[in-house]
């Protein structure tokens, strides 16, 4: 077992620790930036925990978001991600004329966060900003860049703090690298 881990299975990549010094690095990154009405856009499931953390970051520094769900779906249950991108369940509010940020966990290929984009700023989005907790930018497959990143990794699949592999880890509360996935 790795020291500091509880699963067997997984080597920490990140710690709880060092995950809250970034999320919130990051809302004072992005508060500079905001405009006045805007609207966090989660999507689903895989971020929950970090746009859970990013609003209360946000709020300490004096923006107080509305937050609106969508769930997006690209993967099976294995690790890797399938191409296309369904709309499982659509945000209840209107994105018209309002300032969108977009929150979500893992850029990976790049289509789930451009599918997401490119539906909010159709349905007539004022602007469209993009927080990603993780970005793998070797795996990219469509030229699309977020706006505000918490790390950078490589290529491996991770889980904890949201993510999951078939539907377990997501209560963990650090990142970490499943063994054998590398
Ligand atoms: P993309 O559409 O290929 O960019 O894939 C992004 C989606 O794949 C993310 O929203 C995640 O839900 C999922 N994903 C990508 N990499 C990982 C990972 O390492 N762990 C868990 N989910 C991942
Ligand atoms: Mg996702």
């Amino acid at each position: 077992m790795t020291a500091g881990s509880p699963d067997p299975h997984i080597d920490i990549l990140f710690t709880e620790e060092e995950i809250a010094a970034r999320v919130s690095a990051l809302a004072r990154e992005i508060v500079a930036d905001l405009p006045r009405d805007f609207l966090v856009v989660v999507i689903l499931k895989g971020s929950f925990v970090f746009a859970a953390d990013l609003i209360r970051a946000l709020e300490k520094v004096g923006a107080s978001a509305q937050v609106g769900f969508i769930t997006l779906s690209s993967y099976g249950a294995g690790t890797a991600s399938g191409g296309a991108v369904t709309l499982t369940h659509d945000l209840v509010e209107s994105v018209a004329g309002r300032g969108v940020l977009i929150v979500d966990d893992v850029l990976e290929s790049g289509r789930t966060l451009a599918f997401a984009c490119e539906t909010l700023r159709r349905r007539g989005a004022a602007s469209v900003r993009t927080c990603l907790l993780l970005d793998k930018p070797d795996r990219r497959a469509v030229p699309i860049e977020a706006d505000y990143v918490g790390f950078r990794i490589g290529g491996e699949f991770v889980v904890g703090y949201g993510l999951d592999l078939a539907h377990r880890y997501r209560g963990l509360p650090y990142i970490g690298i499943l063994r054998g996935s590398e």
